[in-house]
């Protein structure tokens, strides 16, 4: 199946990020439903790595922690914008617990991109080549008004791809220590 592993977010954060949406074509906007900040991205992974997932996603011990959102950007560059995003402020615990869940993934045979975590939540995939109007895309210059949010789990997600999109359902939930 196809994996990949998240912070999931209150449902009132993930109205609050629908609220920036904007009327740009060519632009795929991620329903508000199934917005989340990926910690790993695994791909397709076999049955028999599933038990080295969850045991080892288990033992993972980091403090719950809160995150707090800081500007929007895109990806790779705004003269050709591929993924509209919501920034996230640094924050050590997270990349304590990224550190911990990529090795672990690792250490169960599934490959991980050797590219720096960079904090984000994407809002929307770009589907064309001759995209404008970026500067409509809000949040890019200031700090948005959004509340911290708590994390006290991750989660272990499954993507099955349809015609419609991809449809992702929780596999599993692994707490967070207490803070
Ligand atoms: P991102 O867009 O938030 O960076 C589930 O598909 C999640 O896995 C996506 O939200 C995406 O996170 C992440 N991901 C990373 N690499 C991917 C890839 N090669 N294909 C699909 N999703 C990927």
């Amino acid at each position: 199946m196809r994996l990949f592993i998240a912070v999931e977010l209150p449902d009132q954060h993930k109205t609050a990020l629908g609220r920036l949406r904007v009327d740009l074509p060519g632009t795929r906007w991620v329903p508000v439903e199934q917005l989340h900040l990926t910690l790993s991205f695994l791909g397709e992974v076999e049955e028999n790595s599933l038990e080295c997932l969850y045991k080892g996603l288990a033992r993972i011990q980091v403090p719950a922690f809160q995150l707090c959102f800081s500007k929007t950007g895109c990806f790779p560059d705004q003269r050709r914008p591929r993924v509209l995003w919501v920034g996230i402020e640094p924050e050590p615990l997270l990349s304590e617990l990224v550190g911990k869940v990529r090795s672990t993934v690792l250490q169960c045979g599934i490959p991980q991109e050797e590219r720096e975590f960079s904090a984000h939540i994407t809002l929307a995939r770009v589907k064309t080549d001759t995209f404008s109007g970026i500067d409509s895309f809000p949040g890019q210059t200031e700090k948005l008004h959004i509340p911290p949010f708590h994390v006290q789990e991750f989660i272990l997600f499954k993507s099955q791809l349809t015609p419609q999109g991809a449809v992702h359902s929780p596999v599993r939930n692994f707490l967070l220590t207490a803070p």
